[in-house]
């Protein structure tokens, strides 16, 4: 009697792993990821946050993330300081590291938006390894050109309590240096300045634009004319999620 009910357990148990391992399986099949590139200032972050709320997936800047961890005085704050204040690139093991990392928690189990990564092709290869093939994976390319978005950058305004982004230019906010959402204080970043943007872009133009390439060659990018209004760029992007 004691060994059937044992081997009743030992067959129960092993019907609910197998169980349990298809419907994990089958949750992620539809997991949607959504990379956002284009170059510093093209309007990614400004995007971003309104696709992930229309989409209902986390928005996960590696930027902000990096700030965040900057302004906190962080180890890894520490590390990047001279990367992100130079206009170079961090080093590929510590963005994956912290990009797999945060992709790992349960907000992104059925998808998630990527702005600002992958910026390299070894950042890009180690995003494939990490979701496998049942994905659904969408690229969009913002394109604005150079002279554009160095105007674009000089102009950006950020709340430093709730991030939302303003353009004394473009986008102004309602009350000088007063963000319109939160009534948080607004502030420019270290990496805006004319010296750091020209970096910037080079690095863009030498290391992440081949992403794009890399990304072309499996069919999956979709390019957005990113020099129209705000509000149009979002009617063009929704449109690739009708
Ligand atoms: P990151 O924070 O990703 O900066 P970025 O790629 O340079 O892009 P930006 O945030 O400057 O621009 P955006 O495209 O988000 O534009 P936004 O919407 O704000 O990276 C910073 C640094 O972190 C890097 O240099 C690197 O050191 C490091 N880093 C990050 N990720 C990394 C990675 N994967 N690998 C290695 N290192 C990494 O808009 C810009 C302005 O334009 C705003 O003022 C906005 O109001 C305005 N604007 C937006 N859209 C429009 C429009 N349609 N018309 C008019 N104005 C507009
Ligand atoms: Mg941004």
């Amino acid at each position: 009697m004691k060994v059937l009910l044992i081997g009743l357990c030992a067959f129960i148990t092993a019907v609910g792993t197998v169980a349990y391992a298809a419907i994990d399986q089958e949750s992620s099949v539809n997991k949607k990821v959504v990379i956002l590139m284009g170059p510093p200032g093209s309007g990614k972050g400004t995007q971003a946050k309104k696709i992930s709320e229309k989409l209902g997936i986390p928005h996960i800047s590696t930027g902000d993330l990096f700030r965040e961890n900057l302004s906190k005085g962080t180890p890894l704050g520490l590390k990047v300081k001279e990367y992100i204040e130079s206009g170079n690139l961090v080093p590929d093991e510590i963005v994956v590291d912290m990009l797999i990392d945060r992709v790992s928690s349960d907000d992104c189990r059925d998808g998630y938006l990527l702005d600002g990564f992958p910026r390299s092709i070894p950042q890009a290869e180690a995003l494939g390894k990490e979701l496998g093939d049942n994905i659904d994976l969408v690229v969009i390319n913002l394109e604005v050109p150079d002279d554009i978005v160095v105007k674009r950058i000089e102009g950006r305004m950020s709340c430093k309590d709730c991030g939302a982004i303003f353009n004394k230019y473009f986008t102004p906010p309602q009350k000088e240096n007063i963000c319109d959402n939160c009534s948080g204080e607004l502030n420019q970043r270290s990496d805006d300045n004319a010296k750091v943007v020209g970096e910037r872009l080079k690095v863009y133009h030498n290391q992440t634009a081949p992403v794009e390439k890399f990304y072309s060659a499996k069919g999956v990018v979709k390019t957005v004319d990113g020099q129209q209004s705000p509000g149009a760029v979002f009617n063009d992007l929704m449109k690739l999620f009708n």
